[in-house]
């Protein structure tokens, strides 16, 4: 008889494992589903372990990856497996094949972490036998529905098995969103905007939503890194910092620049995006971006919320629902997701889109 999975696994940044986990023990009951959440000490993962060994599938779905904030990947897991180093092969064919899981691809994953890295290797050398092997049993096939088996390494004698499925899942090696930084950008935080751009705009979308001509402010611009890419995309910035702007970008004749405070100033018209880093209190970053969108003076909005604090889940859940309260009692109706993306470090990314 085959085994169900009856645990969810999912990546985060190292050091975020606390914070993954209490919103996963949050949602999870929201939800209705009984469980424990462990964290993988350092190693930038969590378990969350079903109660009465319950077949996980059904929270998975409960629980989209793009409704998480901090998870980077979210997998249905097996038990975690202690390997004797002679022969890793066997028990993980084994317990693949005793789950009753099809998939088409193999992905070896470590965690983002130095230990982690020093594990590339050994994965690479278990590609081609563990695929043949499971070929041969029939599990790895041509086509199985687009799922994916993952192997999470967090030694070289003990992994971890999850699968994933199209629809609800991360399409990177580790969750990890990699982008090449334009060397003319003037900061190294232009990666975070253009990283939020691809979490949430569909890439068909981006010619109508972020398109040449549309009109933009960066609140808490300088030196001008996500000014860059909206400049890049053809969009007229408000550049509002009272620090300087990078003079080349500045050249480009598609900016103003206003030294005025982010918290106070107003639009002359309504924009299409508003984009905000300023280093503040989050509640404080909430309410400016709650003046803003009850006053539709932005069609969509990207804003980060900056969390320096032990704490992070209650803080950004405190936020979002003030957000989500707000905007509902004034009649503004918005998509509001949060993620914590790859170039994000000690804060979260917001996307909020105005529904017409
Ligand atoms: C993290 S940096 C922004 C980096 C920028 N996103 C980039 O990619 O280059 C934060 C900026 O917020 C500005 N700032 C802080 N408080 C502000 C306020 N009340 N109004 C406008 N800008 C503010 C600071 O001067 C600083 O330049």
């Amino acid at each position: 008889m085959s085994r169900s999975a009856s645990e969810l696994l999912l990546y985060c940044r190292p050091g975020f494992e606390r914070d993954l986990a209490e919103e996963l023990a949050d949602k999870a009951a929201e939800a209705g589903w009984a469980g424990e959440a462990i964290q993988g000490a350092g190693g930038g993962f969590v378990r969350f372990c079903l109660a009465d060994e319950e077949p996980a599938n059904g929270l998975h779905r409960a629980l989209p990856l793009s409704g998480l904030v901090f998870a980077r990947q979210s997998l249905v897991a097996l038990t975690p497996l202690s390997l004797d180093r002679e022969d890793r092969l066997s028990p993980i064919t084994e317990q693949a094949v005793e789950s009753g899981w099809s998939f088409e691809s193999i992905w070896h994953e470590t965690p983002d972490t130095n230990d982690g890295k020093a594990l590339g290797g050994l994965a690479k050398a278990l590609t081609r036998p563990l695929e043949s092997l499971l070929k041969k049993r029939g599990a790895l096939r041509r086509k199985a529905g687009g799922r994916r088996l993952h192997l999470l390494w967090s030694a070289g004698d003990c992994v971890q098995l999850g699968l994933s499925f199209p629809g609800n899942r991360s399409e990177q090696l580790g969750g990890i969103r990699r982008l090449r930084f334009p060397r003319s950008a003037p900061s190294r935080s232009t990666l975070k905007l253009e990283e939020a751009w691809h979490e949430f705009v569909p890439r068909s979308e981006w010619d109508t939503r972020l398109a040449e001509g549309m009109q933009a402010a960066d609140l808490g611009a300088a030196p001008g890194g996500w000014t860059w890419q909206l400049v890049h995309r053809g969009i007229h910035v408000y550049a509002i910092d009272n620090g300087p702007m990078d003079k080349a970008l500045m050249a480009t004749g598609q900016i103003e620049h206003l030294r005025e405070d982010g918290f106070v100033w107003e639009p002359p018209y309504r924009l299409d995006w508003l984009v905000c880093d300023i280093v503040d209190k989050p509640s404080r970053v909430e309410a400016m971006m709650e003046r803003w969108l009850v006053r539709r003076w932005c069609r969509e909005a990207v804003f980060n919320l900056k969390l320096p604090m032990k704490r992070r889940w209650p803080e950004v859940r405190a936020c979002l629902t003030r957000l989500e309260e707000a905007l509902a009692s004034a009649g503004v109706a918005a998509e509001i997701s949060c993620r914590h993306l790859y170039h994000d470090r000690e804060e979260v990314t917001v996307h909020v889109r105005l529904r017409d």
